[in-house]
């Protein structure tokens, strides 16, 4: 365990920008962090928690301390007819906890293939895709609160989850530190389908009866479709939020766009892509440099190669002011900017 100095994260951010930390330690268990975390020096400096730096844009050098935490434990704890509840530290990478998950055949993590990040990361803002959202396998999160570093256990009915959100990303942004997360995964596995996209690539299989590892296969093969690889391009996932209007706002737009897609997830409550809020305002595949929007998906910035996170910004608040000129919708960050 040794403090590294003025250590650059281009390795440990997916938009590749090589900005650094003044101080950056991994750590491999939980006793090591509370040991860290008992110095009274390093527990009263900034603190950031870094997973695999998937959702976040450093827009300077972090004037603080970057911990990464390398728990790797995937282990099942307990189980009866139906569930499976399984403890995973919170630095496993996550897709190698749903290749796990799905090689069991435990349901409920398939669809959520592939998305970049680690296991303690992902309930923050509890990520989604296809039709499933981390916080409906969640059973509990244990972590520590930096400043009394008092364990604390969360079960799922406390962690405040909504769309991209939590209680974590909220009141307790900066304040705790997840190590580890309990699932509760299915042994008899429901297959969510529904999404358009899914269906057609399981279509293009010779069998009608899918299993999950059919499912993951073709969520792999439509995020490797659509979504550019971080390795090549930088970039972190969906910048913004798919914004929620009323249903007053929402006919009004129709009105003048009666191509809008949308979903109504609630009365009085329609949830707009941002993607083609985006797209109807000329942004898919524009470039400033090597700042751009994404050709294939136009909720994607990416850093084609040597831009800075202040291009990436600059032209983040453009696509934000054009939007709200156009439709009267404000979308706002999905990304950390840190
Ligand atoms: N669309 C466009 N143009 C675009 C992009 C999208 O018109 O450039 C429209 C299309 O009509 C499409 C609809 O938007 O049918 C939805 O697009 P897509 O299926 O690509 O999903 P999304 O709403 O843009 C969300 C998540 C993604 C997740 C996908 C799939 C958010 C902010 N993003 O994107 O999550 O992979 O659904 O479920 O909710 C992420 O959070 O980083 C992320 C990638």
């Amino acid at each position: 365990m040794e403090i590294q100095r003025n250590y650059s994260l281009k390795k440990y951010n997916t938009f590749n920008f090589d900005v650094k930390a003044k101080n950056f330690i991994e750590i491999n268990n939980e006793e090591e962090l509370k040991l860290l975390l008992s110095d009274k020096d390093i527990n009263n400096m900034p603190i950031l928690m870094l997973g695999q730096g998937s959702n976040i844009l450093f827009r300077n050098d972090f004037d603080g301390l970057v911990i990464k935490l390398k728990n790797q434990d995937i282990s099942v704890i307990n189980e009866d007819d139906i569930y499976v509840y399984i403890k995973v530290g919170g630095g496993v990478i996550w897709d190698n906890f749903v290749d796990f998950a799905v090689s069991k055949n435990y349901g409920g993590v398939e669809n959520l293939s592939l998305i970049p990040g680690t296991v303690g990361a992902a309930p923050i803002q509890n990520i989604g895709a296809y039709g499933q959202e981390v916080k409906d396998t969640v059973f509990s999160i244990k972590g520590y609160e930096i400043s009394s570093i008092n364990e604390k256990l969360f079960m799922n009915s406390e962690c405040k989850f909504g769309y991209r959100s939590s209680i974590f990303k909220h009141e307790l942004r900066n304040k705790f530190i997840i190590t580890e997360v309990i699932f509760r995964l299915s042994k008899v596995p429901i297959l969510n389908i529904n999404y358009g996209r899914i269906k057609s690539e399981l279509e293009k299989l010779p069998k009608n009866d899918y299993s999950i590892a059919d499912v993951r296969e073709a969520v792999i093969n439509i995020r490797q479709s659509k979504l550019p690889d971080t390795d090549k391009i930088g970039n972190a996932g969906s910048f913004f939020k798919n914004p929620e209007i009323s249903e007053i706002e929402f006919i009004a737009i129709q009105k003048i766009n009666p191509q809008i897609p949308f979903y109504n997830t609630a009365p009085d409550v329609y949830k707009i892509p941002a993607g083609w809020l985006i797209e109807q305002c000329g942004w898919k595949g524009k470039r400033f440099g090597d700042a751009g929007c994404y050709t294939e998906q136009a909720l994607i910035l990416c850093n084609y190669g040597s831009a800075q996170p202040n291009e990436i910004i600059k032209l983040a608040a453009l696509i934000k002011k054009s939007v709200y000129e156009k439709f009267g919708v404000a979308i706002t960050e999905e990304v950390n900017i840190i």
